[in-house]
């Protein structure tokens, strides 16, 4: 089977910034893959590519075994993408934000869709109450929630859990753990070291505009050897398997 996602030489610049360097990976089908980097190393703009939002300069993607340059039509029916920030309506209850998308993808039972990602995602309770006195997790999952009308085999989530709470951070992994399970790729951005950690079957590190690193948990850290201390073995965090792989740029700078 075709991978769920696949990059190659992807380069894109914004008249001299030149972000993307040359970008390859691949996506398992039913797997959670995060793309991890800084701030402004073009995370967004490569989901962005991905999901036909922007044309690259050079390099090829396939998404559901689709060219995102010449079939980009497909590639839309194939994801739901969650932005970095939520796209829900403050004005509407949790379940007529769901209504009103099921209408717009011309789903035959949008109450019926509504109810049931209520429920999928704990919302029934809330169901009823305007979306602006939700909690940030609340939010966050209704927004996770309205993205996935329609069975998207791969779900692009950019930064699902930037400004949320512990507490709330840890729904949004359960909810993202569960779609995966269900068979859903899902291909996340984030900068939080430890949600990678928490969630990712295999991680990529994009850095100075190319992959600097790709594999599992255990692959990144075998890249540091474990520090002795005495008789106990250290195992190295992926905090610091990263910053040895990108430098510390602020203590760079200083
Ligand atoms: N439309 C645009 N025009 C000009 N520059 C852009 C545009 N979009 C992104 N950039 C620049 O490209 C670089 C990468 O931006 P991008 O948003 O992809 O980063 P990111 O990894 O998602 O960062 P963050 O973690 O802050 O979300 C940044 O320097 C940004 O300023
Ligand atoms: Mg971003």
């Amino acid at each position: 089977m075709t991978a769920a996602i696949s990059v190659a030489g992807i380069e894109k610049s914004f008249k001299d910034l030149h972000v993307l360097r040359g970008v390859d990976f691949e996506v398992e089908r039913g797997s959670i893959f995060a793309l991890l980097g800084s701030n402004g190393a073009g995370k967004t703009t490569l989901v962005r590519i991905l999901a036909t939002l922007l044309k690259a300069d050079a390099g090829t993607a396939t998404v559901n075994g689709y060219d995102v340059a010449i079939q980009p039509g497909d590639v839309r029916q194939s994801i739901s993408l969650t932005g970095q920030f939520a796209a829900v309506d403050e004005v509407l209850s949790g379940r007529e934000n769901l209504v009103l998308v099921a209408q717009l993808r011309h789903l035959k039972n949008p109450g019926e869709v509504a109810d049931e990602l209520l429920a999928r995602f704990a919302l029934s309770d809330a169901a009823a109450r305007k979306a602006s006195t939700y909690s940030g997790g609340m939010r966050r999952r209704l927004d996770i929630a309205m993205s996935l009308i329609g069975d998207p085999p791969i779900v692009f989530l950019d930064e699902p859990t930037t400004g949320l709470d512990p507490q709330a951070r840890i729904e949004v992994w359960q909810t993202v753990r569960q779609l995966a399970a269900g068979g859903t790729t899902v291909l996340l951005t984030t900068q939080y070291l430890d949600e990678a950690e928490q969630l990712a079957d295999r991680i990529a590190i994009l850095h100075r505009g190319t992959i600097i690193q790709n594999g599992t948990l255990d692959e990144l850290k075998e890249l540091l050897p474990p520090a002795q201390v005495e008789y106990v073995e250290k195992q190295p965090t992926l905090e610091e398997v990263f910053l040895a792989l990108v430098g510390d740029e602020k203590k760079e700078a200083a």
